[in-house]
């Protein structure tokens, strides 16, 4: 489908109780140009849920070059484990290595993360999303109630729209809680990142991210210098604007 003729409001309203698989279901039966985005983290329950409807689903991560070492290992299980293509993303070189000789390895401890994370995650993601009609994502409202409690289980990406172009998000997790999400995980053996053994709850890159101690939210382990209502990276900007 031309995803410039998806209701994604009706969709959204359709759907809104549906269960991850209906809604997945509902993103695969409408889009050829589709990808899955995988961070490498619990959203490894999406390719579960999908693999079982589609076999050859498309699946991207961003590699921020930051990743730790576990979650490269993890994605290469995943790609072994469910036998699919993973399109892994770089940030373009000439952009990203006049950012570090200027700025170095750990600006964003001074400066905040908006820059590392444009030119490490936001500018491939508008690369591969130039290619795609919608996408998908593991974004839950319990992940962060600063920022995401109000996500739609389907909604126009108003950050990654063109004017020719309406992009589709599905975000198919989005009631879920971590528990279930985790529920669902440990019934049906799907493999996890093992640093979510060492206390990591919400993954993403290694200098920003530390386990979290019992009873803190997952989001503070995340660019924790940082205020509540500014943590998302760009990929997600629309839960900011829509604040
Ligand atoms: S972030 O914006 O704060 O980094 P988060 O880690 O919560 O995002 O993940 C939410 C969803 O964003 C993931 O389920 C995934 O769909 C997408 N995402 C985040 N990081 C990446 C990544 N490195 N590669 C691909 N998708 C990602
Ligand atoms: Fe850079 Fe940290 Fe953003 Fe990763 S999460 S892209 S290291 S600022």
């Amino acid at each position: 489908m031309n995803s410039n003729n998806f209701d994604y409001q009706q969709q959204a309203k359709q759907f809104a109780d549906e269960s991850p698989r209906s809604i997945i279901k509902l993103a695969l039966d409408s889009f050829e140009n589709i990808a899955i985005s995988f961070s490498g983290a619990e959203d490894v329950v999406l390719i579960d849920l999908a693999v079982k409807i589609r076999s050859d689903i498309n699946v991207f991560c961003l590699d921020t070059g930051r990743l730790h070492a576990e979650t490269y290992r993890f994605i290469e299980t995943v790609r072994e484990h469910y036998q699919i293509d993973i399109d892994i993303l770089s940030p373009p070189t000439e952009i990203l290595q006049e950012f570090v000789k200027n700025k170095g390895l750990f600006s964003f401890y001074q400066d905040g993360h908006t820059e590392c994370c444009g030119i490490r995650k936001v500018l491939p993601l508008k690369k591969k999303l130039a290619e795609l009609d919608a996408w998908i994502t593991g974004q839950r409202k319990d992940q962060s109630p600063d920022t995401r409690n109000a996500v739609p289980v389907i909604q126009k990406d108003n950050a990654f729209s063109t004017a020719e172009k309406t992009m589709i998000k599905f975000n198919p997790l989005a009631n879920w809680s971590s528990t279930m999400v985790w529920e669902y995980i440990t019934v049906n053996n799907v493999p996890f990142n093992p640093l979510h053994e060492r206390g990591y709850i919400s993954i993403g890159c290694e200098p920003c991210t530390r386990p979290v101690l019992p009873n803190q939210h997952e989001r503070q382990g995340r660019w924790w210098w940082e205020e509540a209502t500014q943590k998302e990276c760009g990929l997600h900007a629309d839960n900011m604007k829509e604040k």
